[in-house]
């Protein structure tokens, strides 16, 4: 009966927003014949998740034999404008901020177009939190993945997937070599301050287990689970690299976080069955233990099932199917953020290059630390390597005077069932140069702090995650609360552990200031599909490009140039008033995006593909346990 009620009162919710929406223009419109060619082509159907190629036009079928074209979808997902038939602020009865926006793309958009920077949201009350761009956030997801490898590697003797307390934990710290000669210290496994939990630094999440890794959330009476709980025998650690500081939204995962994102701020519900929505029966491989499965894209997704599961599974099952996210399309939405390139350097100077040099004399480099190495795959340990398909390598171009780019392919191809052409990552090594983060969380002093409410609570947040400075040319203001309109504010403003820091910027010369501040203005954000960039490794840049012998305008980065079912351009068109100019409207939409793939097919529009498994029958069961299970620090 408040199923009923709560369905209705949805109902209401969305004509009133259905009806305030009409006429709003696109984020960036649907449309098939935009003469730029820079929106998005394809309706949106609810992708079928698969994990093997078998089946054309499922999500892996997608990633592995058109990368590019899961690639560009995967980027729809993030800048369209969800409308309310596809659920978007469905949970606002439930939290008012679940009706932000409407699109990802509303608030990182800086460059336009891009997953950029953006302004800062309400939340937490007070300053609010500035938006970050997410330029190489999948190198960033990488980083934090190897800090976990590297941990259990060294430390977890026994190899029974935890360290177990006290005989893996007494003594130990936990120091991560980033690149050669550069440790990272991410604090002790012990207890020294004795509030339960080991000392380590607070990205690192601490999951508790019991003999059997099974998860263990709450100790007696209900509180969240310390040390020396009975049956608690060792705990994991998850780097929750993503988010500024420790708390609810922060996450491993950069899937985990986006559904997070369209969940409370977008109030589309996900059901992703890979990271946390649990319908059906549950996989064995992913019960009780701290990981649940490993996505597509090959990243382990945190087993929050246990602790939120329930409420979604509820929301999933109210909503039509449509109005929530598929687990396919978490799939092609990660496959984008994964593969999306790190932020370029622009112009290098004499002073940029002193500047440079400076941040390790400025004690900066402590924190912002530069370079990370990932490792080359290591099928012994279960190290993937590097898992993007491409990376994308860009640099200052003086001639032309401005940035460009060069393709690196990343994947090898492989013969698949049917003889079918695969691209797999190679999981090779890979640099990450010019990131400047050491991933932890510091205290800065005062002039940072913030209050927030946490499950109702007043807290005090005193330690934030040092930012990666690479594109912070691009985004200002500054600081996790975007309070710093200035780079030099920004680093004036910086105390606590970077006390001595700041000492010496404030005493250093202004020429000296002058080269820090001309380095870090140098590292910045670029358009993509419009960079000039050599997509076929000739090592030129065609002003006339051709694909599969048809005109295809300048060379750039638009991924439709690289798509298995090359694009047809309408191409130089007469207009009467302006003469000829080349328009992007795109004739084979259809072929060119899969639209015809066995599972993309949707004739009646409603969403769903036409594939008789995944049209809904009936009412789909939902777990209804308890689920105010959250884990607190
Ligand atoms: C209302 C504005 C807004 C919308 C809409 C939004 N984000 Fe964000 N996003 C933010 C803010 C603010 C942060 C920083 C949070 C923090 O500082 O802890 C953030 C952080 C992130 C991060 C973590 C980055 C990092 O380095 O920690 C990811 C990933 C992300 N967003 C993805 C998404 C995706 C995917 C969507 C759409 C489903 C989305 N965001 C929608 C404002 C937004
Ligand atoms: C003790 C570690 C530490 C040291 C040393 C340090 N920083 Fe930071 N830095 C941080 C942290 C943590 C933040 C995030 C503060 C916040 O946003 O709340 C930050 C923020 C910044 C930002 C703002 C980035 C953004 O996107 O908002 C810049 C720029 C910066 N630091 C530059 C410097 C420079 C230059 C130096 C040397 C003079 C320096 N930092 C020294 C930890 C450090």
């Amino acid at each position: 009966m408040s199923c009923r009620r709560s369905r209705a009162a949805r109902m209401l919710v969305g004509a009133v927003l259905a009806a305030v929406a009409t006429g709003v223009s696109a984020q960036i419109a649907v449309r098939p014949d935009d003469p730029w060619g820079l929106s998005i082509r394809e309706r949106r159907v609810r992708v079928i998740h698969s994990d093997s190629p078998e089946v054309p036009g499922t999500s892996m079928h997608l990633q592995m034999t058109g990368p590019w074209l899961a690639y560009q979808r995967g980027r729809s997902y993030f800048f369209r404008e969800w409308s309310v038939a596809e659920g978007v602020f469905g949970r606002v009865a439930q939290r008012s901020v679940a009706a932000a926006t409407n699109s990802c793309g509303m608030c990182h958009n800086l460059p336009f177009r891009t997953p950029g920077a953006g302004g800062n949201t309400a939340e937490p009350a007070g300053h609010g939190r500035n938006t970050p761009h997410l330029f190489g956030a999948g190198l960033l997801e990488m980083i934090g993945q190897q800090i976990h490898h590297r941990i259990l590697a060294e430390l977890d003797l026994d190899r029974n997937g935890f360290l177990d307390v006290p005989a893996e934990t007494a003594g130990r710290r936990i120091r991560i070599e980033a690149a050669p000669g550069t440790w990272v210290d991410f604090g002790s496994l012990d207890d020294r301050d004795g509030d339960g939990l080991p000392d380590v630094n607070r990205v690192l999440q601490v999951r508790f287990v019991d003999a059997d890794g099974r998860l263990v959330l709450r100790g007696p009476e209900g509180r969240p689970a310390r040390l020396g709980d009975p049956g608690v025998a060792g705990f994991d650690l998850l780097p929750g690299i993503f988010a500024s500081s420790a708390g609810d939204h922060q996450f491993p995962t950069l899937r985990v976080f986006s559904n997070g994102a369209l969940r409370t701020v977008m109030g589309i519900p996900s059901d992703d069955p890979t990271s946390f929505q649990e319908l059906g029966p549950r996989p064995a491989e992913s019960r009780d233990g701290v990981w649940a499965r490993t996505s597509n894209a090959g990243m382990p997704q945190p087993n929050l099932q246990l602790i939120r599961s329930s409420r979604q599974a509820q929301e999933v099952a109210l909503a039509d199917l449509a109005g929530s996210m598929g687990e396919g399309e978490s799939d092609l939405l990660e496959w984008y953020l994964l593969n999306h390139p790190p932020p370029a350097v622009d112009r290098q100077t004499e002073q940029t290059r002193r500047g440079r040099e400076l941040l390790a004399t400025f004690g900066c480099t402590a924190c912002h630390v530069p370079d990370w190495v990932l490792a080359p795959a290591d099928p012994e340990s279960g190290w993937p390597g590097d898992r993007r398909f491409f990376h994308l390598e860009v640099s200052y171009d003086t001639p032309r005077g401005g940035l460009q780019g060069r393709v690196i392919d990343k994947a090898e191809r492989v013969e698949g069932p049917g003889g079918i052409l695969l691209h797999r990552p190679r999981g090779e090594g890979f640099t990450v140069r010019g990131v400047y983060t050491d991933l932890r969380h510091h205290d800065l002093g005062e002039r940072f702090y913030e209050s927030h409410y946490f499950r109702g609570r007043l807290h005090q947040i005193r330690e934030f995650r040092t930012p990666p400075l690479w594109g912070v040319g691009s985004t200002a203001p500054y600081g996790h609360d975007g309070r710093s309109a200035t780079l030099d504010d920004v680093i004036r403003r910086h105390g606590g552990e970077a006390e001595a820091s700041r000492e010496a910027w404030i005493q250093a010369t202004e020429a000296d200031r002058a080269a820090v501040l001309a380095f870090l203005r140098s590292l910045v954000l670029y358009q993509p599909d419009v960079l000039p960039t050599d997509l076929d490794g000739d090592g030129e840049i065609a002003q006339e490009h051709e694909v599969a012998g048809l005109p295809v305008g300048p060379e750039r980065l638009q991924p439709e140039l690289l798509f298995r079912v090359p694009p047809r351009y309408r191409g130089w068109v007469e207009d009467p008033d302006h003469g000829r100019w080349f328009s992007y409207e795109l004739l084979n939409q259809r072929e060119a995006y899969g639209e015809g793939l066995a599972a993309l097919v949707d004739r009646d529009g409603n969403m769903l593909p036409d594939l008789p498994s995944v049209q809904p029958e009936g009412p789909r069961q939902a777990d209804v346990a308890d689920d105010s299970v959250e884990q607190e620090r």
